[in-house]
């Protein structure tokens, strides 16, 4: 059994490379700063950043979170290939704590059919790999993908071989989610076991979500000695996703007894603002039931629990809601409320925002919110901030929407739009099957843009009939998934948003490659005049 020197568990965060890998949760770079920086705020020792091999978007990504954050380490993910590491590395170079994280699967289903690979090449690629990163970076990690199906005994030379060649961190991934809680908890004893430098590493595990165990399986790796736990929150992630950061915290914060007393740095009641960040920008909503963050984590509807709670709160409550931040703050702010009021509190409420950004908000959606409401919720200043920055660049404005339906009749939507970039004015009205669909119609008349709708939720963010109404829908163009929110009083509007912010996203993506192809296109073209041997 691993004998444990400190109890304290790193948390090494991979929303933004595994949580942002799943189908629609991608975001952009403003998206993703405003992540990395709550992360940072919640006390997260580890951000991976992302994966900047794959694309420029993901590099640059890397490269900015790398120099907006001071505290956390920041740490990009490369394939054992020396392109990969290499990019990496100059992603990660403006940090103040640099890692670059290196993967090659070991297990035989991969080796054979993926990879093509014998054992032995696998350990010379795995060894290369960490020296070049090391020659980059003095904070290397290596994973063994797949390491829950790898043979233990090859495994355990892997893990020492990496070692030797200078790996921080080995990082031991459940990549498919197959571990269980006790053959995990004796994969990680057994490498403490046979691997014979495994102390001058920290062990790290990386559990998915596919048989719902990546969270007992995370805990069962931490109490056979695993000092890093890789988590994301609300638990996104490839397939059925990863281990939910904030169920592995509350775990060991509320179980010391079951856990050794290990513990983490976070800062629990930044939890929920944290979820709801995550939720809204990658429009992945929460489960009203998910553990810890749901809305009704902590919400009593039997009259039994409900009589309990009220005369002591620990009869149906094992965590306090205000350690996880959910002590709800009724009215703050409303239409007398004065600039510099409005500031303050979006200070005190955690948000970072230029001077520029608060008078924007102030004097735009905030005013217009404050005069269709009576009360203002601390919901609805986090809703209209994460709009603000999940917008991201805007081609097409809404200036107007009216709808007409009648019973029995056609809906239709006369809508009004101004090109942000040229001026221009459009106006023009659809019918549709309902009156969400003739939005969408004549949005994508006007724009030129045509999407397929794969989904669409809207939901109060606040109670009562005056509430905020959200819609976060899923579009798909060409082989592109974008996932996008929009929040009015008025539902009809909230979609018009999401819609044609879809829409503006697509465009962005669109003028970049076209420009990106015609450059391509001009370096191509000799240049005229040029003297050729
Ligand atoms: O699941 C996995 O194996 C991974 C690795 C890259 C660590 O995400
Ligand atoms: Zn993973």
């Amino acid at each position: 059994m691993a004998d444990k020197p400190s109890r304290r568990v790193y948390v090494f965060d991979t929303t933004l490379r595994d949580g942002e890998q799943s189908p629609g949760a991608s975001m952009n770079l403003t998206e993703k700063l405003e992540v990395a920086r709550a992360l940072e705020r919640l006390g997260v020792d580890i951000i991976e950043a992302g994966f900047p091999i794959t694309s420029p978007d993901d590099f640059e990504a890397v490269r900015a979170i790398s120099r907006e954050v001071r505290r956390p380490t920041v740490c990009g993910l490369a394939r054992c290939v020396p392109k990969d590491i290499d990019r990496a590395a100059e992603a990660v170079r403006d940090a103040r704590h640099p890692r670059i994280h290196v993967f090659l699967a070991t297990s035989k289903i991969h080796r054979e059919f993926k990879l093509h690979k014998a054992r032995q090449e696998i350990l010379r690629l795995a060894v290369e790999a960490v020296e070049r990163a090391k020659a980059a970076a003095d904070d290397v990690e290596f994973s063994p993908e797949d390491a829950a199906r790898t043979e233990p005994e090859f495994l355990s030379r892997v893990v020492e071989a990496v070692i030797d060649a200078g790996a921080t961190t080995v990082n031991i991934p459940d990549t498919v989610g197959w571990a269980s809680p006790d053959g995990f908890r004796w994969l990680i004893e057994h490498l403490f076991e046979s691997v014979p430098n495994i102390r001058k590493t920290v062990i790290a595990i990386h559990c998915h979500d596919d048989l719902g165990m990546a969270v007992a399986n995370t805990l069962a790796a931490v109490q056979a000695g695993a000092r890093q736990v890789e988590v994301t929150i609300n638990g996104i992630g490839e397939r059925a996703g990863n281990a939910a950061l904030e169920e592995v915290v509350m775990a060991l914060n509320t179980r010391p007894d079951a856990f050794g007393g290990c513990w983490t740095n976070i800062r629990t009641p930044l939890l929920h603002t944290t979820s709801r960040l995550v939720e809204r920008v990658t429009g992945m909503v929460v489960a009203r039931n998910k553990a810890v963050v749901g809305e009704n984590a902590f919400a009593h509807e039997s009259g039994v629990h409900a009589d309990g709670v009220l005369k002591e709160r620990t009869t149906y409550e094992i965590m306090d809601p205000k350690s996880v931040g959910l002590a709800r703050s009724r009215l703050v702010l409303g239409k007398h409320s004065g600039r510099h009021q409005f500031k303050q509190h979006l200070k005190e409420m955690g948000f970072r925002l230029s001077d520029a950004q608060v008078t924007r908000l102030f004097f735009g959606p905030f005013k217009e919110l404050a005069d269709r409401k009576k009360e203002v919720f601390d919901e609805d200043i986090v809703a209209l901030v994460e709009s603000e920055a999940s917008a991201g660049p805007e081609t097409w404005r809404l200036c107007r929407l009216t709808v007409a339906t009648a019973t029995g009749g056609m809906p239709t939507a006369t809508v009004e739009l101004e090109n942000l970039a040229t001026g221009e004015c459009r106006r023009d009205a659809a019918s549709g099957d309902g009156p969400v669909d003739a939005i969408f119609k004549a949005l994508e008349r006007m724009t030129g843009v045509a999407l397929t709708l794969t989904e669409y939720h809207i939901r109060a963010v606040t109670q009562g009939t005056e509430a905020q109404g959200e819609a976060r829908l899923e579009v798909r163009y060409r082989d592109r998934t974008v996932s996008t929110r929009g929040v009015s009083t008025d539902v009809l509007e909230a979609s018009a948003r999401a819609y044609l912010s879809a829409i503006n996203r697509i465009l962005v993506r669109r003028n970049a490659v076209s420009a990106a192809r015609q450059k391509k296109r001009r370096r191509r073209q000799p240049q005229r005049g040029k003297v050729t041997g």
